[in-house]
């Protein structure tokens, strides 16, 4: 049976619009691929603790030790493991969330989704074959002026080339704090778009 990792870092919870988002393209997608298994990682949840430095210094002796088994490595593990992943993240500061960046500092761990081959190579050992990011976005940072300043998809986009995840796909409405945009119609289109992707992705 094939798996769905999803991985949740709305901190609004309920109240956020990218967890609509994210769950209507997930009801969406259940209804076309039943075969497949959605596992929820709720990062709220999770509260994966910072890589301060004794929490580094603990990686860093299990990874030593050969130790890719133990308990900590097990969200690395989980990714590396999925068929396709979806992340839903609100846009923030140009990028998304901390803890999402927490729990990505968490699964970047070498020789599990990544690693290197006998000529020193960057080589990808995540399974999935696709990510999608879904998010919203308070401004418009898809125009010619503005999208260089956009930082997170892209660097989930480079992230997936470094865990060998060939496809990364984007999920997002934007624009739904500028007051002269109708948010609500915006917000329509986009599940639109969820719709439609859940038939591809
Ligand atoms: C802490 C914080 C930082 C934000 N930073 C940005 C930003 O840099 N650019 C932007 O366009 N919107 C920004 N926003 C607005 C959100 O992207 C926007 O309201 C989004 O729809 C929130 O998603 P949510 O409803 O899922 O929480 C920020 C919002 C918060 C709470």
């Amino acid at each position: 049976m094939s798996e769905l990792l999803f991985v949740n870092a709305c901190v609004r919870g309920e109240r956020s619009r990218t967890l609509a988002l994210a769950r209507h393209f997930l009801s969406e997608y259940a209804k076309i691929h039943p075969e497949v298994t959605v596992t929820e990682r709720d990062l709220m949840a999770d509260r994966l603790e910072p890589q301060y430095p004794e929490v580094l210094a603990r990686r860093d002796e299990l990874w030593n030790a050969g130790k890719l088994d133990d308990p900590s490595f097990a969200p690395a593990r989980q990714f590396a493991g999925a068929d396709s992943i979806v992340i839903a993240a609100p846009f923030w500061d140009l990028s998304y969330p901390a803890i999402l960046k927490i729990y990505l500092e968490r699964i970047s761990v070498c020789d599990i989704t990544f690693g290197y081959d006998a000529d020193g190579n960057s080589v990808g050992l995540s399974r999935a074959e696709k990510l999608l990011l879904i998010t919203t976005r308070g401004g418009n940072f898809s125009l010619p002026e503005t999208e260089w300043m956009e930082s997170g998809a892209r660097h989930l986009k480079a992230l997936c080339a470094m865990y060998g995840i060939p496809s990364f796909q984007l999920l997002c409405a934007e624009g739904l704090d500028d007051v002269r945009n109708d948010k609500a119609a915006l917000l329509a289109q986009a599940m639109g778009e969820a719709e439609t992707l859940a038939a591809s992705f």
